[in-house]
């Protein structure tokens, strides 16, 4: 049955709003910091054809899944999979899909923070000229005399986690959606402005073209598949209830197709123009686009240091970036917020500062895996890798995984057509043929064979 009442925390304004908070999740770290690097590391266009595939096909059916149980759940993603399950008359195990989502969003929310606080410390040293007519060696060197800082790295963490905690603490229409509302649109422009000095120059930028656009498919590796599946659903804040959760402050009236498609059409531009603007430079500079997380640390800076302007626009495309990391983060919190406000009948304050100190404690693996405890490994990983990894390679696509068996195989056909409202039924069959047999599927298969459980 479909409830009417709207979530005790509230709804989105209109439309547009669920559009933007949405795109705000999607859009982050991920797309600006995350794919240039892994499409680098991973060969480049076959890498990045797979990641397109996965997003089409695994991504925005799931995606439309998770919408659709938020909203019909009209709760945290844990209860709302329980009350679905009863109503669907299965098992109530399935509230545990709420809590493995709930436990990723965590782990991830630790890492990202410590992230975003080193693009924190480039606002000001975007600001102050620091990268002022820098070259490839003088821009490693400034991420390397920060990355090996705890101290200075600590302290950003620090108050990335407080931000992060005050916007969500102010809830959904005051705190989240008034925060996205302006980032979102600017960001957009910033890159594109990005993308024109790339271009300007000229060779370098064919270059970057065909290395993200023309396959090579000797450069893809098993784990690179999963890497590309792994980064669809961490793009699209897939796989941990983070759409779940902002799906049950959505309007009844809202079509959830028109929304998904959206969100995934937005966060895939933003992921490409960043590559358009990253690896030009990375070429123009003799640099490697293997070279790892630190890509955007040190080829940005060099594009900043050479146009024009760059103080200012390296400080507001930081800024930018920041922002974007920001919203994500507080859809990476909110599903564990809403739990314990609407289980624990704690207030939403409370909430925050409970989930976001520890997830900032755990952080402190992440800060120290850059300098004094890069020694520190497990499975021949840091902390930060093996986070990073676990969430998403493993955690996602499994939580994705058996989100679609649910949307697919557990709920009813009615309760599906009822809440997605698909007008044309051929959207719909194409939806639940994907849902039931596609996505589940590729899933299984790229994971046996990215974690070499398959030939
Ligand atoms: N989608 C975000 C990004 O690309 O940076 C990261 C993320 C946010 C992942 C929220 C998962 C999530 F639930």
């Amino acid at each position: 049955m479909s409830r009417s009442v709207p979530s005790i925390h509230g709804q989105w304004s209109s439309r547009w709003a669920f559009i933007l908070a949405a795109t705000g999740s999607a859009v982050g770290l991920g797309n600006i910091w995350k794919f240039p690097y892994i499409a680098g590391e991973n060969g480049g266009g076959a890498f990045v054809l797979v990641y397109l595939l996965c997003i089409a096909c695994i991504g925005l059916p799931i995606m439309m899944a998770e919408v659709m149980l938020g909203r019909r759940g009209r709760q945290n993603p844990i209860n709302s999979l329980e009350t679905i399950a009863k109503d669907e008359q299965a098992s109530p195990l399935w509230k545990y899909l709420g809590w493995s989502g709930i436990a990723a969003g965590f782990i991830i929310l630790s890492y990202y923070s410590v992230i975003a606080g080193q693009a924190m410390a480039y606002i000001f040293r975007a600001f102050s000229g620091v990268f002022e007519g820098v070259t490839a060696d003088g821009a490693e060197n400034i991420y390397a005399t920060l990355k090996q800082d705890p101290e200075r790295l600590l302290a950003w963490h620090t108050l990335f986690m407080m931000i992060t905690m005050t916007v969500v603490a102010r809830g959904v229409q005051h705190g989240l959606e008034k925060t996205v509302r302006f980032l979102m649109p600017t960001l957009f422009l910033i890159l594109i402005l990005l993308v024109g000095y790339a271009a300007s120059t000229g060779e370098y930028f064919n270059q970057a073209v065909s290395f993200l656009f023309k396959p090579d498919f000797s450069q893809l590796t098993s784990e690179g598949v999963l890497i590309a599946m792994g980064h669809a659903f961490f793009t699209l804040s897939l796989g941990m209830g983070a759409i779940m959760a902002y799906g049950s402050y959505l309007p009844k009236e809202t079509s959830i197709l028109q929304v998904s498609i959206t969100i995934a059409i937005a966060d895939t531009l933003v992921a490409l123009l960043a590559g358009l603007a990253i690896f030009p430079l990375v070429f123009a500079n003799d640099m490697q686009p293997s070279s790892g997380p630190g890509l955007i640390f040190e080829t940005l800076p060099i594009a900043f240091g050479h146009i024009a302007g760059g103080e200012f626009f390296g400080g507001l495309f930081f800024t930018l970036l920041v922002f974007a990391a920001w919203t994500s983060a507080i859809s990476l919190i909110e599903p564990a917020v809403a739990w314990l406000v609407e289980n624990r009948n704690v207030s939403r304050r409370r909430a925050c500062v409970y989930i976001g100190s520890s997830a900032w404690f755990v952080g402190l693996l992440t800060v120290f895996s850059f300098n004094i405890g890069s020694e520190w490994t497990l499975f021949g990983k840091t902390a930060f890798d093996l986070f990073d990894y676990l969430t998403a390679n493993i955690m996602l696509p499994l939580g994705g995984l058996f989100i679609a068996i649910f949307a697919g195989w557990f709920m009813k056909q009615d309760s599906s057509t009822e809440e997605l409202a698909i007008t044309r039924p051929i959207f719909y069959h194409g939806w639940r043929i994907l849902i039931r047999y596609v996505t589940p599927t590729a899933v299984v298969i790229i994971f046996l064979k990215g974690i070499g459980l398959l030939g």
